[in-house]
């Protein structure tokens, strides 16, 4: 029998927060540009929980990291552009602490008033975070008096504030996670059929133990992005000079037979888009996967292969898909991503964006509202369909009380 995601995990509902100080652990891990924020996804995708305990009377110490900080206190980590897109989305004021959980942040946190929101700096400023130091929980536990989990993104990741702070304080999921945990723990346990997964994306080794787990369950398996030039190399093409993993060949081939012995479709590439640099500006060529020239790579999927993916799209029950189809910030290059993007954003299937760059393309071209499900978990979507149980989840449940 397959345990339910959420078995066992408290509910924030179940959690007494009024007049109380509320730890939130959210995944604000945002793209910068230019000291802005460039896609607030994760921003506007917390704002659910946080509105919630507002209303219900609690005071907040959000706490989120930021890329990977190489020294405490660079600058260009801060969570200074959070700060500022947060207030605008909750309409009201974020106050940004001056360090993780140092004399700053206590001071602060010690004078909210229900009602106030302080953000704390980029956890991973501490080095004990991604060691998972039991002192540093202590100092972030020592903050507040509940604690809130709405980090998807980073379920994964068996750090301090994630693993370590829920034994610490009474606590439970956000609104968020809870909602990531329901619709990819349906789509691991109870897909509606056709179930279709498509991935893309640039490495091959990244994705093998997914594509192993989700041949287990998937009726269509379609394959886009760099990493097709493996399959396709396993597959006898030649593949000129695009990027491939020489040493996954084998894995790849044994792969794709063990998902045709099980009836499994596997859609690989017919045409690709190829150029000869990998350069914006290159100059694309449609060619048959059967004639790429010795002295091109493979930048895109072709037209024909990405019809073929839409048509599974339109025709599935469930849709999966994680990873460009190819260089998809290049406009030159983003035919296929933006060909399945609008299959997703048409089909009546249900559809779930998995995170990351494939969920940066479709709210890039305006289609996320037309999706069922656009997760703010790249690795943790791709880890929990894998099988994996999440450290964050897990402490939650082995860990946490309401009260
Ligand atoms: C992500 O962007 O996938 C999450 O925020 C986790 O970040 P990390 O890969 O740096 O741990």
């Amino acid at each position: 029998m397959t345990v339910g995601l959420l078995d066992g995990v408290p509910r924030l509902a179940d959690l007494d927060v009024e007049g109380r100080r509320v730890l939130v652990r959210a995944d604000l891990n945002v793209p910068l540009q230019d000291g802005e924020v460039a896609d607030d996804l994760r921003i506007s995708a917390s704002v659910a929980t946080l509105e919630a305990l507002l209303a219900r009377g609690a005071s907040l110490v959000v706490c989120s990291h930021l890329g990977r900080p190489k020294v405490a206190g660079d600058p260009g980590t801060s969570l200074g552009p959070v700060a500022a897109r947060l207030a605008q989305l909750l309409g009201r004021p974020v106050a940004l602490a001056a360090d993780v959980a140092g004399d700053d942040a206590r001071t602060r946190a010690a004078s909210l008033g229900p009602g106030e929101v302080l953000l704390l700096e980029n956890l991973r400023w501490e080095p004990g975070e991604t060691k998972g130091d039991p002192e540093l929980a202590s100092r972030l536990a020592g903050l507040a008096d509940r604690y809130v989990d709405d980090a998807f993104g980073a379920a994964h990741r068996a750090h301090a504030s994630i693993a370590g702070v829920p034994a610490l304080l009474p606590g439970a999921a956000g609104l968020l996670l809870t909602r990531e945990l329901e619709v990819l723990g349906g789509l691991r346990d109870a897909p509606a059929r056709p179930y279709v997964a498509v991935l893309g994306g640039a490495k091959v080794s990244d994705k093998l133990v997914v594509l192993e787990r989700l041949l287990e369950r998937v009726d269509v398996l379609a394959v886009g992005g760099a990493m097709a030039s493996t399959f396709l190399l396993a597959d006898g093409h030649a593949v000129g000079t695009s990027r491939v993993e020489e040493d996954r060949v084998e894995q790849v081939a044994d792969l794709v037979t063990a998902a045709r012995s099980r009836g499994v479709e596997i859609l690989l590439p017919v045409d690709v888009v190829v150029a000869a640099t990998f350069d914006r500006d290159a100059t694309p060529e449609t060619v048959d996967v059967t004639a790429i020239p010795a002295d091109r790579m493979s930048l895109d999927i072709g037209p024909r292969s990405a019809e073929r993916i839409a048509a599974a799209v339109a025709a599935a029950g469930a849709v999966f898909w994680n990873g460009p189809m190819g260089v998809s910030e290049w406009p030159a290059f983003a035919h296929g991503t933006r060909t399945v993007a609008e299959a997703m954003a048409t089909s009546p299937a249900f559809t779930v964006v998995g995170g990351g760059d494939s969920a940066a393309a479709v709210r890039s071209m305006g289609l996320d509202d037309r999706i069922d499900h656009v997760s703010t978990g790249g690795g943790a979507s791709l880890e929990l369909l894998e099988g994996r149980e999440l450290p964050g989840v897990e402490a939650l449940r082995t860990t946490s009380r309401t009260s």
